[in-house]
């Protein structure tokens, strides 16, 4: 994915896990920052829970069903590293400069995430193998 000067920060790193609650207190204890909050997406078959680190965050997702990308993720490659996720000024634009710049999208168009907001997912073969996801977050103070 090139650079563009939209794209201000990494807004999350999501990790596939088996069980939230039990990975919930090995980053608890791993980050030193508690969980600050647990969200089902039903859209996308997960429960998740976020960690707070500085401008970026840590997304645990747990499968909600057994037909789920996360539960096929993890039968086909285990607990993990599961896709990186961009911050971007404004995500329908940045969906057309990839598709016109030849980038194979997951989605065409934005599709609600957790924390209400709009998110995308471009292919991994698109992206050197890593799941690559683009949100344009709400504002912070910082921003
Ligand atoms: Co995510």
């Amino acid at each position: 994915m090139e650079t563009r000067g939209a794209q201000t920060r990494i807004e999350h790193i999501g990790i596939a896990v088996k069980d939230l609650t039990a990975a919930i207190g090995t980053y608890e204890k791993l980050l030193g920052v508690p969980c600050y909050a647990v969200e089902e997406v039903p859209d996308q078959s997960v429960r998740t829970a976020f960690f707070r680190l500085g401008e970026s965050k840590i997304e645990l997702l747990e499968s909600t069903s057994p037909d789920g990308p996360i539960a096929k993720f993890i039968a086909k490659r285990g607990e993990g590293v599961h896709h990186i996720a961009y911050a971007v000024g404004d995500i329908r634009t940045t969906l057309r400069d990839l598709a016109s710049a030849g980038v194979r999208l997951i989605d065409s168009e934005p599709r609600k995430g957790a924390e209400g907001l709009s998110v995308a997912f471009i292919h991994p073969r698109s992206a050197s193998g890593v799941l690559t996801e683009i949100t344009t977050p709400a504002p912070q103070p910082h921003d």
